[in-house]
């Protein structure tokens, strides 16, 4: 298994292209099973949850090419298998994005149920009593969900919690039905917006992505489309954070910095200057960042994604930082393994108090999750010595080539195999 080796102590200077955004391009890839035509997709990252949809979908029956740029056809003309095995799902529990997509096309799906995984219990109910508002029969045998609609049937919805994937599941489920869909408490993340602005491209009828409430006019079929994936804002943070702990100067391109408002005002307060551009953000730190506290909620709040990566900044922070997760139950198994970096924190209930100290020191430690393990890379940056971080294929789902990008603006980082 990979190993990353990084020597802290080298401050971040230059500048890095963002790649296409994993979790837009998830469900985007997911919305090819609607339509038989050609859904062409640019700017998809390479990225280990890429792939793994890849193979899902290639097992779906999907036609798959793939063009040197990061560019990919998608058609799913004719259905090899309507099903998401246990094997792959276990993997990424975003494979449950195949499930509205299969069932609205072809009226059955079936789809294994995604488990408990690191950060929490992660159920998908509300995926599930959405699609039988809208008259599907769905039953749990033998830890699959299996899913079966003539034709979905417009319905109001009200999600009793704002879920993510579960709003994309429902709209573009709701793309095909007959009638018109209501999501009341939709999400609001501009990966959601991304989904709608590629399935209105498809012919879909969509309005209100990025509000509240999303509206969805079902018609008869999809055909294909081109699009664009948008910059990955988790990755744009992270590496903004990387900078900001190690008092460095860079400039990010092909971004998005209105999808960054509360990380960039957090960042900001921890005395990091910042300039953009509709498409490029540049950070200039001159000292130890301040503490700073945050709680995570649904956009347009703190992500829960970027919370670890301030911690790591808390670590070094001068001053106490209050962490609140909200969203995930489990999202503390960063704190560990900074510990073992020196790191002060306390833990109580869903709340982290962090005693920022002047400096971290060099240990082996082990990734647990894919921002966690980002995490631990910010912190391993700006530690005394050598840190080696195991168990580094959670970095490698959801951040393109991490070592390449830090190293070309003065990190020290080596992949160990
Ligand atoms: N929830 C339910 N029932 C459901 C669905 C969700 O109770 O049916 C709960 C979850 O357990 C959680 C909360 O609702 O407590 C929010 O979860 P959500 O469904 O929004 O998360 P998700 O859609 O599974 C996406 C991202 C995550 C990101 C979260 C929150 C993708 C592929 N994944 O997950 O990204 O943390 O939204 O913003 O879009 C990551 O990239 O590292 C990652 C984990």
């Amino acid at each position: 298994m990979d190993k990353l080796a990084i020597q802290g102590g080298h401050r971040l200077s230059g500048e890095i292209r963002i790649s296409g955004a994993k979790n837009a391009a998830l469900p985007i890839m997911c919305a090819a099973l609607l339509s038989a035509d050609t859904l062409r997709l640019d700017n998809l990252p390479k990225l280990r949850d890429i792939s793994t949809l890849l193979t899902l979908l290639g097992h779906i029956g999907c036609d798959i090419n793939l063009d040197e740029k990061g560019g990919i056809d998608l058609q799913a003309s004719q259905f090899k298998h309507l099903e998401a095995p246990y094997n792959l799902v276990k993997t990424m529990r975003a494979s449950i994005l195949v499930l509205g997509p299969m069932l609205a096309r072809c009226g059955e799906a079936k789809v294994s149920l995604p488990g408990g995984c690191a950060i929490g219990a992660r159920p998908v109910d509300l995926h599930i009593k959405g699609l039988q508002a809208m008259g599907a029969e769905i039953e749990i045998e033998h830890g699959y969900i299996l899913a079966k609609a003539k034709r979905l049937r417009g319905a109001r919805i009200v999600m009793d919690m704002v879920t993510v994937t579960g709003t994309e599941n429902l709209m573009m489920a709701a793309t095909l039905a007959s009638g018109t869909t209501v999501l009341e408490n939709s999400a609001r993340e501009p990966e959601v917006i991304d989904l709608a602005q590629c399935l209105i491209a498809m012919g879909a009828r969509i309005e209100g992505a990025g509000t509240d409430t999303i509206t969805v006019h079902g018609v008869d079929r999809l055909h294909g489309a081109q699009h664009r994936i948008m910059p990955d804002r988790i990755e744009t943070g992270t590496y903004l954070v990387a900078a900001a702990m190690t008092q460095g100067d860079i400039r990010l391109t092909d971004t998005r910095s209105d999808t960054l408002d509360a990380v960039l005002d957090k960042l900001r307060e921890s005395g990091a200057r910042i300039a953009c551009t509709p498409d490029s953000i540049s950070l200039q730190m001159h000292h130890r960042p301040q503490a700073i506290n945050l709680r995570t909620a649904p956009y347009p709040a703190f992500p829960t994604d970027m919370q670890a990566q301030f911690m790591a900044l808390n670590c070094i922070a001068n001053g106490v930082g209050r962490v609140t997760e909200t969203i995930f139950e489990n999202r503390f198994m960063h704190v560990q393994e900074m510990q073992r970096l020196g790191a002060h924190i306390d833990i109580e209930g869903n709340t982290a108090m962090v005693h920022g100290s002047a400096s971290l020191q060099a240990a082996t430690v082990m990734a647990t999750d894919l921002r966690a393990s980002a995490s631990l890379v910010l912190a391993a940056l700006v530690a005394e010595g050598e840190t080696t971080i195991e168990r580094i294929y959670h970095i490698d789902r959801g951040y393109e080539c991490i070592e390449e990008k830090l190293n070309q603006i003065g990190a020290q980082v080596r992949r160990v195999h």
